[in-house]
């Protein structure tokens, strides 16, 4: 069998994942989750999340990509050829398509975004506005904006036929080469903003309930929702990680690398507490009124009406935000591209039209379900929160225990020391520890999240 394609450079492959781990998910999951969930409470609880459990899975699952070089269901029938295993890769792929179901409509709501800012259309009712005002404005435009039909179905049928035209003219390689660049700029203007609403007037508050924990508001369903967000955030649960460690050269460090995509990360949602909660306090808001979802969407605007030069501070966020989500749409579609091409033997121009044509209907009407569908509901939620909350918060962490019950019991036991240590050539002080949450720590304190959230 050929070898697998390696990545050419240290940086590139590490510039790859951190490409994965950060999206919508640092950007706009993040601090409306952090907004409806206590404040730092939940940061306080989801950094615990990335360091004892999230590193740990992002090991896991780089030994079993790199081991078994295949994908997330081949790695499973590598192993263990006879058993059932494949089902854990299978329930990772469907994972994966249900976040990339909803993740599609923001996706189009940073395409709209990106293009209202660049007519000017979304700052031409905010001049001469300030405070509350300002806040209105934007407020009512996304709320207007989503409640509709027309325009939020036209942006994320727009953003799948982007996907849809980047998969099949195989310029996939050009968008990754590009956001090697692209995302590094983003990290500067994610720095500048921050540095801006830090200091606006009010924003100690802001700070404030971003920072300092009220440890009372820590409930189940906080750390369910802290946990699911560490591992959407990484990439863990989806088959994501599985799949492009299959690719990494042999003598990559897994732990150092591990270290470095977490840390960036990481970074990324800091700063994005940094903006959005110092500026939610500034303009007056208490932010109970504000849909979680919609969050980054009204206050980020609010920051660029109070810098200089709006329009470009704006149209050059959302152009980077958009390439963000497009980077992050097209590696999620990848999962079940890769899978519906190698096991039912597809042309990929075929599984990319599998995979693309259903999101049509299935993404539409998630978008809907801001407006005309609002009230379809079910266990009380609308059909995108549904979507996110099953995939984000039970899907992941099931497959995640999974992957370490077989990693640590089922797999050959030499696997993730090798895989670890370089087959012996580099030194891992802390491989016991590993070993220990991947084997015992991590399977039991997921489980026990998962099923005290539903108690
Ligand atoms: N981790 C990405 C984010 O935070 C989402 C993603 C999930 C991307 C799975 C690729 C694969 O937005």
């Amino acid at each position: 069998m050929a070898e697998k394609a390696k990545f050419a450079t240290r940086i590139g492959l590490v510039a790859a994942t951190v490409g994965s781990a950060v999206g919508l998910g640092n950007i706009w999951r993040f601090p409306a989750e952090v907004q409806s969930n206590g404040g730092a409470a939940f940061l306080l609880v989801y950094i615990m999340c990335v360091l004892i459990l999230g590193i740990p899975v992002m090991l896991a699952e780089f030994a079993l990509g790199r081991g078994g070089q295949s994908d997330a269901v081949g790695v499973f029938k590598h192993f263990s050829p006879k058993s059932g295993w494949w089902g854990a890769g299978a329930l990772s792929i469907l994972a994966s398509y249900m976040i990339l179901t909803f993740y599609m409509v923001v996706a189009g709501w940073t395409l709209e975004y990106f293009i209202e800012s660049v007519t000017g259309a979304l700052y031409s009712s905010a001049e001469g506005a300030d405070g509350k005002a300002l806040e209105n404005v934007f407020h009512n435009r996304m709320e207007e904006y989503i409640a509709g039909v027309t325009g939020s179905i036209a942006c994320t049928v727009g953003m799948i036929i982007i996907n849809l035209g980047v998969l099949l003219m195989g310029v996939r390689k050009g968008i990754e080469k590009a956001s090697n660049i692209l995302m590094p700029m983003l990290f500067v203007l994610l720095v500048v903003f921050a540095v801006v609403a830090c200091s606006l007037p009010g924003s100690a508050e802001g700070i404030r309930f971003f920072l300092s924990p009220d440890f009372s508001r820590i409930t189940p369903q906080v750390v369910v929702s802290a946990l699911g967000q560490a591992f959407f955030s990484l990439s863990l649960g989806m088959g994501i990680l599985i799949t492009y460690s299959a690719y990494y050269p042999h003598e990559t460090k897994l732990g150092s690398t591990a270290i470095t995509v977490a840390a960036l990360d990481l970074l990324v949602a800091l700063l994005m507490g940094f903006i959005i909660f110092p500026a939610i306090t500034s303009f007056g808001l208490s932010g109970a009124d504000l849909r979680g979802a919609t969050l980054v969407f009204v206050t980020l605007p609010e920051v660029f009406a109070n810098m200089g030069a709006p329009r470009l501070w704006s149209s050059l966020f959302f152009l980077l935000l958009f390439v963000a989500a497009l980077t992050s749409t097209i590696s999620i579609s990848e999962v079940s591209v890769a899978f519906i091409q190698d096991r039912f033997k597809r042309s990929r121009r075929a599984a990319c039209l599998i995979v693309m044509l259903p999101l049509l209907v299935l993404s539409s009407i998630c978008a809907l379900s801001f407006g005309p569908l609002n009230e379809v509901q079910l266990f009380h939620l609308t059909i995108f929160d549904f979507l996110d909350r099953l995939a984000t918060n039970i899907m992941l962490p099931l497959v995640s225990i999974l992957i370490c019950i077989f990693i640590g019991w089922f797999a050959p036991s030499t696997l993730l020391r090798n895989q670890l240590t370089n087959h012996g050539t580099i030194r891992m002080r802390l491989y016991p520890v590993i070993l220990f949450i991947i084997r015992y720590l991590a399977p039991l304190l997921i489980a026990v999240v998962l099923v005290s959230a539903f108690l």
